[in-house]
């Protein structure tokens, strides 16, 4: 394969992380509509579906390091900071550009390099998505999984109650999450571009 009109834009940890961490999700989305939904569902005896979902569990903890250690010892995390001075009308562009341009051939407003890989729309949601939400949600995860070993911690967060309520409201986000994230993922050049770039490394330039 030429590389002329190639970017390498996601290095082979990146990928990594991403693919265990979507397989992961999906698993523990499936065990956890079990779990949650166990008087209506039984694709799947409620202790497989706990088994399953606290094992995959830690794999998707585990993962998140991969993630955190290689963004942070590289100083690649950069990517992920939204140069505030023009981070609105960035992110106003880029949503014009989703809701209307795309629609009549415009060009997107954002080009993808390896320094700088998201557009401001994308800086905002992943930055929210991998520091806060995916941090939360495997914390309360950890939590529900031993309540009598972090019962300091579940009363500091407020109660079991309260850890629940954010996990399963979460879970809920990243259900739609995964699904927006899935359709503008086939956005590229072409439908399967990115999804194809995320696997390889490498995104051809347009
Ligand atoms: C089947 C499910 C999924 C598919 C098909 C998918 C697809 C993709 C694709 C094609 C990209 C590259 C384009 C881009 O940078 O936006 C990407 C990046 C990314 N995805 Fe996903 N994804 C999935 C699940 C997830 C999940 C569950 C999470 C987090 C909870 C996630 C978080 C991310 C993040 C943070 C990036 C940027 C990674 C980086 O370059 O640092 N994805 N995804």
């Amino acid at each position: 394969m030429s590389h002329e009109n190639m970017e390498y834009v996601h290095p082979l940890p990146v990928r990594i992380w991403h693919w265990v961490n979507a397989a992961g999700f999906v698993l523990l989305i499936i065990t956890g509509f079990q779990i949650r939904f166990a008087e209506y569902l039984g694709y799947m005896s409620f202790e497989a579906a706990v088994t399953v979902h606290n094992w995959v569990g830690f794999i998707v903890i585990a993962d998140y390091f991969l993630w955190f250690f290689y963004y942070f010892i590289t100083g690649k995390i950069r990517i992920y900071y939204p140069d505030l001075n023009t981070f609105i009308p960035r992110v106003i562009k880029q949503a014009q550009f989703y809701g209307y341009g795309i629609f009549i051939g415009d060009e997107n407003p954002h080009h993808m390099t390896a320094e700088n890989k998201f557009n401001a729309m994308q800086q905002k949601a992943y930055v929210m998505l991998m520091f806060i939400l995916v941090p939360l949600q495997l914390i309360t995860g950890l939590f529900l999984w031993d309540l009598t070993r972090f019962s300091s911690l579940v009363d500091f967060m407020g109660g079991v109650k309260i850890v629940d309520t954010i996990h399963v409201f979460l879970f809920y986000f990243f259900v739609t999450f995964m699904i927006v994230h899935a359709y503008l993922a086939t956005l590229g050049h072409t439908a399967t571009a990115h999804m194809i770039a995320m696997f390889t490394g490498w995104e051809e330039h347009h």
